[in-house]
């Protein structure tokens, strides 16, 4: 039998669920949200270096990874940057903008926490963190077992996001559920997650280690124009972090460590009009002093005028073309979000329903739909929230 205090239960009182609950709870539905951690919103209080960057000036489907890259687009039409910004701007919350269209508060991602639970607070949700959910249980109705007690509703909400960062209390509690209901899941994977790498790339790589630089980082037919950051175990800087979301195991990655330039003409040139400066001189003129001496490391090398064109038409391929195969990533413990999730085919695409299970809804991060680096996720998190908040 189905408690009539609640018309719906969400779990996961994270981006997705605090703004499915506060829709579904202005329109008068009866909402229970739930979640097992001490506070809500806890990756959106350590997002964009805790300024949050909470959307992106431009969302189109095509920056979003899904098996259907159609999917998106009902839910992102229907609830676009413009909404979530209006609503900052009606409690006052100021905002930036950084390079590609990239939205940041002005003071703390915690005026974002504060906005959404203060919204469902106002109207009238039932917030219950500390809660662990033991189980659940369908008959028609959706019976939550948890350790404070079992609750119940006619629908229910699981957004409980992905497998990234388990130290903060991620779980795969979703799709756990799916599997539970028979639904198909795109298996998950790091992504937005730096790369390693094994010898002896990694020495260089490691030796690198606090380095950046602009590069084009290119997988198979997506390429990432931003910095790039040499780390202890391989690579990470927001150009990697892109690319990872697009890699597959035994996958190359290359990059182009001088973005709009031609590297040969230029090298030719420089052993032209400046012969006695050695390789690595003329490098650090356009690449970081450590990065240049780490690609030209012979300090008894000629100087470049003495240098084979041939030589420096291999060190242009090495600055244009420097390809690489990761031996993996650093893992959940350091990816900003999981790719795949719980497949878009068992759910309607206008407001998230499963649709062989009516009253049951997947949203956010959870669902196998992975936005680029930039604020996507969070609006991915804001648009599918809002539409399973408007359907209940
Ligand atoms: P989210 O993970 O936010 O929430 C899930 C909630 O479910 C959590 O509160 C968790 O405690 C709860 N939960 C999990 N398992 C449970 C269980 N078994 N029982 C009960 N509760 C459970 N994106 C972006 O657009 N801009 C940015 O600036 C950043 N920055 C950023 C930084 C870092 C360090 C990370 C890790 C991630 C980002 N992201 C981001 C990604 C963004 O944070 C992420 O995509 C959204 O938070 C996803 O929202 P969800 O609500 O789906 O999951």
């Amino acid at each position: 039998m189905v408690d009539p205090a609640f018309d719906v239960v969400v779990i996961g009182a994270g981006a997705a669920g605090l703004m499915c609950a506060m829709t579904a709870g202005r329109r008068g539905r009866r909402v229970l949200l739930l979640d097992h951690g001490e506070e809500p919103g806890a990756k959106i209080l350590i997002s964009g270096g805790g300024r949050c960057n909470f959307t992106n000036r431009e969302t189109p489907a095509s920056r979003f990874l899904s098996a259907n890259s159609h999917f998106a687009k009902s839910a992102l039409s229907r609830y676009e940057p413009a909404d979530f910004i209006a609503l900052l701007d009606s409690h006052g919350i100021t905002w930036h903008e950084k390079s590609l269209g990239q939205l940041f508060c002005d003071g703390s991602a915690r005026q974002v926490v504060s906005m959404l639970v203060g919204e469902c607070l106002s109207a009238g949700v039932d917030l219950r963190m500390a809660h662990r959910i033991t189980g659940v249980r369908h008959d028609g109705g959706f019976h939550v077992e948890t350790d404070h007690g079992p609750v119940s509703a006619p629908a229910l909400v699981i957004a409980t996001g992905g497998l990234s960062i388990p130290k903060m209390g991620a779980t795969g509690f979703a799709y756990d559920v799916a599997r539970q209901f028979s639904l198909a899941i795109v298996p998950p994977e790091p992504a937005l997650v730096p790369l390693t790498f094994a010898e002896p790339a990694v020495s260089m790589m490691r030796a690198l280690s606090g380095t950046a630089c602009e590069v084009v980082a290119t997988v198979g037919r997506t390429a990432f124009r931003e910095a790039l950051l040499f780390t202890h175990r391989g690579l990470s800087g927001p150009a990697v972090l892109q690319a990872s979301s697009y890699l597959t195991a035994g996958d190359e990655l290359t990059l182009d460590l001088l973005p709009g330039q031609d590297a040969l003409p230029w090298l030719l040139t420089r052993k032209r009009e400046r012969p006695r400066i050695a390789l690595r001189t003329a490098l650090a003129e356009v690449l970081p002093q450590r990065l240049a001496q780490a690609l030209a490391p012979e300090e008894d090398a000629p100087p470049i005028g003495g240098l084979a064109d041939r030589a420096l038409a291999a060190m242009a391929e090495r600055l244009k073309r420097w390809r690489l195969t990761p031996s993996g990533t650093e893992g959940y413990a350091k990816a900003e979000v999981t790719r795949g999730g719980i497949d878009t085919r068992a759910l309607s695409s206008r407001t998230l329903e499963v649709r062989s299970v009516p009253g049951l809804y997947f949203i956010g991060e959870a669902v196998d739909v992975t936005g680029w680096l930039g604020g996507y996720n969070f609006q991915w998190a804001w648009a599918s929230g809002f539409a399973a908040g408007e359907a209940i």
